[in-house]
């Protein structure tokens, strides 16, 4: 059994990267040789084109994930163009993925649709990813809503490179994150980059506290009761918070007579304690980059050796070598 995923490395990671899959991620660690998690900084080349800020990011997501307790000896944690098998297997692939298959692909064809155009590398996206999947014999993938399809493709290419050339590849299977801890952004909308709605994880209390007062609210009365469930910051607070401190903030709301003011100070103190052991242990590998690379060393070795045995069972299996 081997579980694999992948996070691009494309700015720093918010409350919805880390409640939707970063932690879910660390709750499937287990042996080391079986939960594989990359940092996919080739796909991140199709929207990052700043060489300082890929590096950067790649850097960061690295310290991110280890702070946040990604266990080395319970993990194999790499970057992605760390193995070249994985652009050969691609182009392996490449060459049995139909050009409608990959014309149906949400990525490329929204962009199409914005009447943008697309290059070659967003357009053949989902053969990487395969390439990266397969590549490692995995059987389980945890991905968010969003990815589905890919997996989807993944599926469809190993069955069409199997049925060319014989039995290959391991077929993989998407497993859905739980969605219900889609969190919502500064706005109310779902958080994400693109809308520049979010909380960092890593950003500092003073300016963390800052954000949070920020927090767009409704103009309700003071006295007037409200569902808590409906509400944005509700919802934020709930993420961080305990059973009795959860209850007792969903009869605040019943009650009315509140103001948001104190909801979001509460949250602001939730959060900031939250991540605060992280914090330290990122400030830790911050001072220490000789043990990150050895880290992302390591996982690239032990990623490659099973990938140089999957590159050559399927160049084998298709008579390049
Ligand atoms: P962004 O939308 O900020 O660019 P990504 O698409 O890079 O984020 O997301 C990386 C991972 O984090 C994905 O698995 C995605 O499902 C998860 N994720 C992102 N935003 C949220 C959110 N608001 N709630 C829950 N999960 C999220
Ligand atoms: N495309 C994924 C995302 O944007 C990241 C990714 C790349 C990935 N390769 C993968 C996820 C392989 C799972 C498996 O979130």
């Amino acid at each position: 059994m081997r579980v694999l995923s992948g996070i691009q490395p494309t700015g720093r990671f918010h409350w919805g990267n880390y409640f939707g899959a970063i932690q879910q991620y660390i709750q499937l660690q287990g042996e080391r040789d079986n939960a594989f998690y990359f940092i996919a900084n080739l796909h991140a080349l199709t929207t990052v084109r700043d060489r300082q800020l890929l590096k950067q990011y790649t850097l960061d997501a690295a310290l991110d994930l280890l702070a946040l307790g990604l266990d080395p000896n319970h993990a194999t944690l790499f970057v992605q163009s760390d193995v070249p098998e994985v652009s050969e297997l691609c182009w392996l692939l490449m060459t049995v993925a139909s050009m409608g298959l990959l014309e149906r692909c949400h990525a490329y064809k929204d962009k199409k649709a914005k009447g943008l155009s697309a290059d070659a590398g967003l357009f053949t996206y989902p053969v990487l990813m395969a390439a990266d999947i397969l590549m490692y014999d995995s059987d389980t993938v945890p991905v968010g809503e969003d990815q589905v399809q890919h997996v989807e493709v993944c599926r469809d290419l190993a069955a069409s490179f199997n049925h060319q050339f014989g039995e290959t590849f391991v077929m993989p299977k998407a497993k859905l994150l739980d969605t219900s801890a889609r969190v919502p952004g500064v706005d109310g909308e779902k958080m994400s980059k693109s809308y520049g709605n979010t909380l960092e994880v890593f950003e500092e209390p003073k300016s963390l506290r800052k954000k949070i007062m920020r927090i767009v609210t409704d103009s309700r009365p003071m006295e007037q009761p409200k569902e808590p469930e409906t509400d944005h910051l509700y919802l934020l607070h709930s993420l961080f918070a305990n059973h009795e401190q959860r209850e007792a903030m969903a009869a605040i709301y019943r009650r009315g007579g509140f103001g948001y003011g104190e909801v979001k100070k509460a949250l602001a103190d939730l959060a900031v304690d939250y991540f605060a052991e992280a914090r330290e242990r990122r400030l830790v590998l911050e001072a220490q980059p000789e043990r990150v690379r050895e880290i992302l060393g390591d996982g690239a070795a032990t990623a490659r050796k099973k990938a140089g045995e999957v590159l050559l069972r399927a160049q084998r299996a298709c008579g390049v070598k």
